[in-house]
């Protein structure tokens, strides 16, 4: 769903604090990927549960339960996924929703897995309905039913599975149709993590690509990232640039407040983009109610864009609140812009007043 609108969106694929994936990520993504468990650092009670599930399986030589990682885009979900099959010592296969066109995409997959195996599907609320079809009885059961030809040349045939594990992800649970969702025995909810915990994310990354960094640099970089991994580890990469030619190569906090200042990414994690929404929304609408459709409009964004990029984020940290009349920037929003919100003491502040 998110993609399609934004794959022609140049500005997206550059922006740092994207927290959808992105070819660039691979190259620096796949080294760090943790393989274990114990090396995942953060969603604790995801991980705790985990831990049991597949000490459970393991013991008792029998695959997991079919697994449902849901939670905003960047958090991990295939790295889990990874590690999941790496702590059962069977083979991981990736796909996604949108990869699998028709029944027999899938079932070509299924059929071609080892017993054990762990399918992850990414984006699982894409999966067409009759795709969806097939899925039901190979998880359940661990068979498909096929049908060949038509009218009175129609055959069908059950096709018993291999036993596997079926990892899906999605970062909207809400539009998962029931019956699917019903059919996951696990089922666990990714959180975005704490500024702590991606500045040991930034640390681990750091040692494993070679870069000198302090813990003051890492909490800078953590501080600024979103509560995302992915962009925290894009990050690293940028002010290690800064670092090498400003600082000898070490990042410390004054190399990742300056590098982050100059790739105009605020205290907050909010870039240029996202000053902008809010800007617009304060300034031609009075800091709301505004209708998603206008202020797309508005600044010249696809509506989707608005929703999937930059809504969430802006949400979590209290700056936009949806409402049934349209989407209003909050007094904090206006604050964090050097604004004064509207019914505030000191009317004379206004939107040009600076701020960060
Ligand atoms: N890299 C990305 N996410 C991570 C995590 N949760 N733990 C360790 N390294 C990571």
């Amino acid at each position: 769903m998110d993609w399609d609108a934004r794959e022609n969106d140049l500005d997206l694929e550059n922006r740092i604090v994207e927290p959808e994936y992105s070819p660039e990520d691979a190259e620096v993504e796949n080294p760090l990927r943790p393989r274990a468990l114990a090396e995942y650092i953060g969603q604790e009670k995801a991980k705790q549960n985990l831990t049991v599930f597949i000490e459970a399986a393991r013991q008792r030589r029998e695959p997991l339960d079919h697994v449902l990682l849901y939670g905003p885009p960047g958090l991990g979900k295939t790295t889990l996924a990874g590690i999941i099959a790496n702590e059962l010592g069977v083979n991981l296969r990736i796909t996604s929703g949108p990869a699998i066109e028709k029944p027999g995409d899938l079932a070509a997959l299924l059929t071609n897995l080892n017993p054990g195996d762990v399918l992850f599907i990414d984006e699982v609320h894409r999966l067409s309905r009759a795709v969806e079809e097939i899925l039901y009885p190979a998880m359940e059961d661990f068979a498909i039913d096929i049908v060949t030809g038509k009218g009175q040349m129609a055959a069908s045939y059950h096709l018993p599975l291999p036993k596997f594990t079926l990892v899906g992800a999605t970062t909207r649970a809400g539009q998962l149709s029931a019956p699917l969702r019903d059919r996951f025995g696990v089922i666990l909810r990714l959180e975005l993590y704490s500024a702590e915990e991606l500045s040991r994310i930034v640390t681990r990354s750091a040692n494993i690509l070679g870069i000198a960094i302090e813990p003051d640099g890492a909490l800078e970089i953590a501080a600024r990232s979103r509560g995302t991994p992915r962009v925290a580890n894009r990050m690293l990469r940028r002010v290690r640039d800064f670092a090498q030619v400003m600082s000898d190569g070490v990042i410390t906090q004054g190399t990742a407040r300056t590098a982050l200042d100059r790739l105009e990414i605020d205290a907050l994690g909010l870039d240029a983009n996202d000053r902008r929404m809010l800007s617009a929304m304060i300034r031609f609408y009075g800091g709301g109610p505004v209708g998603l459709e206008t202020l797309a409009a508005a600044i010249g964004e696809e509506a989707v864009t608005i929703e999937d990029v930059y809504e969430p984020y802006l949400m979590q940290i209290g700056f936009l609140s949806r409402t049934p009349r349209g989407r209003c920037a909050t007094a904090a929003a206006y604050r964090h812009l050097g604004l004064t919100p509207p019914g505030a003491e000191n009317p004379q502040q206004s939107l040009f007043s600076g701020g960060a």
